[in-house]
């Protein structure tokens, strides 16, 4: 049986902390203005915060949606060197990429303020792309479920049923991004459904069966079509191999491939 795929996958670019303004123009520029012509594959771009504007005026008219990759919990302030949710609405932002593992990691964010990012970016109508995931000492330790969930009940704490559906949550295990060793689609698959069960338990059903859950790391186009095939993988975030605008647009259309095969 052809089950249709009722949650509208997303494919999201995370340039993290590459392309000047002149190689952000250029990527747009040789990228298809409709790679997704009737629309069952929400595609978004996430510059680092010096390209949004640029990047906001060259998709104007597309159906292609503008990200960031972190806000500051406040509408502004005296906060120095920080960027607000309102200022990301502001140049025209949709989504918000939140709780990465390399701000986990390396700029030592923990889930309390990581949660405090979701709620403001809820409340300024940004959709947060809300990133959990183990490292490679966790997962040998058997642990990869229990610091998920703890990751994700703890960037989620206080939030609804209805917040809840809002959010695109994406599964990033540390090993697998940027190591070209990604997990294998059933593995992906195995932890996504687990994140899915977390959220039935704690926000219901209905809840869990709307909320969007991406895999992350080391995502090609040779590899997306396998992860998109899995019933409860919603889409992609994609580092490396979004920074070139013909590999980015080959794994648009092998997810579209990948997701025509969704079969149960
Ligand atoms: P890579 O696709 O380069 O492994 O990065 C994944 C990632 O961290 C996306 O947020």
């Amino acid at each position: 049986m052809k089950q249709t795929r009722h949650r509208k996958p997303v494919i999201a670019a995370n340039w993290k902390m590459n392309k000047l303004i002149q190689e952000a123009v250029s990527f747009v520029a040789g990228f298809p203005k409709d790679p997704e012509p009737d629309q069952k594959i929400e595609v978004v771009i996430c510059p680092p915060f010096t390209a949004l504007q640029t990047v906001a005026e060259a998709l104007r008219g597309t159906k292609i949606k503008l990200g960031a990759q972190n806000l500051y919990p406040k509408s502004q302030g005296a906060f120095t060197g920080e960027i607000s949710p309102l200022m990301l609405k502001d140049v025209g932002c949709t989504y918000v990429i939140l709780g990465h593992s390399e701000r986990r990691h390396i700029l030592g964010e923990q889930d309390t303020f990581i949660n405090e990012k979701v709620q403001a970016a809820l409340a300024h109508d940004l959709i947060p792309i809300l990133c959990v995931g183990e490292t490679l000492e966790e997962r040998r330790q058997g642990q990869t479920e229990t610091v998920c969930r703890s990751q994700l009940l703890g960037s989620l704490e206080g939030l609804d049923a209805e917040a809840v559906k809002k959010l695109v949550i994406a599964y990033e295990p540390v090993w697998a991004i940027g190591t070209g060793v990604n997990a294998s689609a059933q593995d992906a698959e195995e932890t996504i459904a687990y994140l899915r069960r977390v959220i039935a338990e704690k926000w219901g059903d209905e809840a869990a069966a709307a909320v969007r859950i991406q895999y992350g790391g080391s995502v090609k186009p040779q590899n997306i079509a396998e992860f998109m095939a899995c019933a409860n993988i919603d889409g992609a975030l994609v580092g490396g191999a979004s920074l070139e605008s013909d590999s980015f647009y080959e794994i648009i259309q092998g997810a579209r491939r990948g997701s025509e095969r969704h079969e149960v």
